[in-house]
């Protein structure tokens, strides 16, 4: 029986979360999301420095709601990368800190591969799959052949899309983060703004830089005009347009790649239309589809233990000179 604490600080989530044998004891999470709300998006230095104060906290709301002591504790799990430079540095600290006070090993975890495997507490994943990991940071779609096994087959050449969803939400004067205002929004609206869709039809990559200064220009050109643009309308147009970008490149390669599930995950996948839109577009083709539950959807150390205990059983333990890797490429996994 193996009792696996895992810590998750990569952007503006601190997190402390304790599994047992696949039971999830706890999942304490400090969000900074209402701090960095007024500058419209994460400032890093913020964010370093709410972690430092937060994680002793919520260390031991973790325990506390484990109704476990650090003794107890066989391995600490962390999220090594990628995110955040400071951010990161502040939970591999603590980590390191108690896996040489309590003699422990050491385990580095891949923060895409953590919101992959979070589908795993709903669902048992059958392979091959594909999964498209969408989140503020990145876009990609990740096929693994086999457990613990990826390798990316597309990704984004700009923004990540739910950059993309913020920057926009800021154009119109919507609260950071800014999906979730999109996406209530949207069911409101009607598609009536014509955006572009960069690289359709090609390939698996994905772009969103030119999506989203298309939105800035016509808020631009409308107010010039003095003109009111339709929150609404513009929400679901823009919507339709990067949902179904990422839609029809991950139903292609699913089935270029004869996978039997698709896997989604990261903090869009909690988007409705993305859902709906998968969902249907998979209805009789005979291919699994993972949803992960909406509390996993953003960050959190649940995930980080869920994939620790996986890496524990493999024994892919690091020493405690580890550095963090803001930019960590999920197919270099294994490398730390
Ligand atoms: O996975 P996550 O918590 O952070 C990263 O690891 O990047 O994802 C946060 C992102 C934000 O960009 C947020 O706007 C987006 O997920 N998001 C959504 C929705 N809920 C959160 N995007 C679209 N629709 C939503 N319902």
């Amino acid at each position: 029986m193996a009792t696996i604490l895992a810590i998750e600080s990569s952007c503006d989530e601190t997190s402390v979360a304790i599994i047992r044998n696949g039971k999830l004891l706890s999942n304490a999470v400090a969000t900074q999301i209402a701090m960095h709300r007024k500058y419209g998006g994460v400032m890093p230095e913020i964010a370093s420095r709410l972690h430092n104060e937060n994680i002793v906290i919520v260390l031991n709301e973790a325990l506390k709601e484990a109704k476990i002591n650090l003794d107890d504790v066989d391995a600490i799990a962390v999220t090594r990368g990628p995110g955040l430079i400071g951010a990161l540095h502040v939970g591999l600290q603590a980590a390191k800190t108690l896996s040489l006070i309590y003699n422990i090993p050491l385990i580095p975890v891949h923060h895409l591969a953590g919101h992959i495997y979070a589908g795993e507490f709903v669902a048992r994943f059958k392979y091959p799959l594909l999964s498209l990991v969408v989140s503020g940071g990145n876009t990609e779609l990740v096929y693994m052949e086999k457990h613990l096994d990826f390798k990316i087959i597309g990704e984004t050449k700009d923004d990540a899309i739910g950059e993309c969803f913020d920057k926009v939400a800021r154009t119109l004067g919507l609260p950071y983060p800014g999906g979730l205002p999109i996406d209530q929004h949207a069911k409101l609206g009607k598609h009536t703004y014509k955006l572009p869709t960069p690289l359709h039809g090609k390939g698996y990559d994905f772009s969103y830089s030119g999506l989203k200064t298309s939105v800035i220009n016509i808020v631009n050109q409308e107010k010039m005009k003095k003109h009111k643009i339709n929150i609404n309308d513009m929400c679901r147009s823009f919507e339709d347009t990067a949902v179904d970008m990422v839609v029809e490149k991950t139903i292609k390669a699913a089935k270029d790649y004869n996978v039997k599930q698709i896997v989604l995950a990261g903090g869009v996948s909690a988007n409705s239309y993305l859902r709906s839109e998968v969902i249907r577009k998979l209805k009789n083709s005979g291919i699994d589809l993972v949803l992960p539950p909406i509390w996993c959807t953003t960050d959190n150390a649940a995930m980080i233990a869920k994939i620790g205990e996986h890496l524990y059983k493999e024994k892919l333990f690091a020493k405690l000179d580890l550095g963090v890797d803001p930019n960590w490429k999920i197919d270099k996994y294994r490398v730390f």
